[in-house]
């Protein structure tokens, strides 16, 4: 259609203003979920244990395995998510959902099916939303992102910013 009759456009008008606004009622909440993934990613999990407290691929724990730099990942959300879940197959990274291989919700396979290469248990367990949280606060300030100085003070958010001079050039 090339022409939008006047009543539309203001319909989408208004549209425009109703979804501004529910955005703007959202961003609360969207900052309670940032916080509470960074806090899974620091805390709850330790996922710098073995990717590093940057995420860059450097271990926090000299004995644990190494974890790849996940500045670097080619993965999109839904494949963090479930890596995330249900851990890698073969390696090192373990499963954080309680549920996994328990039954089929994990690459469509049981414990008896994936056998000796059945990802390790979790350091600790994370429910589906403590991963999507971990997962967007990691898409949002870590995937894509390379690792410099002025990365590093946002990403501790002045928490412990001395531990960033190492990034200086
Ligand atoms: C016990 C060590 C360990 C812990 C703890 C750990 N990981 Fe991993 N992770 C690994 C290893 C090892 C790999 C590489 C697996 C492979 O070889 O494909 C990996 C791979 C990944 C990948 C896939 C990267 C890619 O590009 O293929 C993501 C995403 C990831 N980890 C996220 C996390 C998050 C988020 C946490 C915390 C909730 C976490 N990991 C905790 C060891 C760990």
């Amino acid at each position: 259609m090339a022409v939008r009759p006047m009543s539309a456009s203001g319909t989408i008008l208004a549209g425009g203003v109703i979804a501004a606004g529910l955005l703007l009622a959202g961003s609360a909440q969207a900052q309670a979920e940032f916080a509470a993934g960074r806090q899974v990613f620091r805390a709850t999990a330790n996922c710098g244990t073995c990717h590093g407290w940057a995420a860059h691929g450097l271990k926090d724990e000299q004995t644990a395995p190494d974890g790849p730099n996940l500045h670097e990942t080619k993965l999109n959300r839904e494949q963090m998510i479930e890596v995330v879940k249900c851990g890698r197959p073969g390696t090192a990274m373990p499963a954080f959902d309680r549920l996994a291989y328990t039954d089929k919700r994990c690459y469509d396979m049981t414990a008896a099916q994936i056998g000796a290469d059945r990802p390790p248990p979790p350091p600790a367990v994370l429910t589906q939303r403590d991963i999507e949280a971990v997962v967007d606060f990691l898409q949002a300030t870590v995937v894509g992102k390379p690792v410099s100085y002025d990365w590093c003070i946002g990403f501790v958010a002045g928490a412990a910013a001395n531990a960033c001079d190492q990034f200086k050039k």
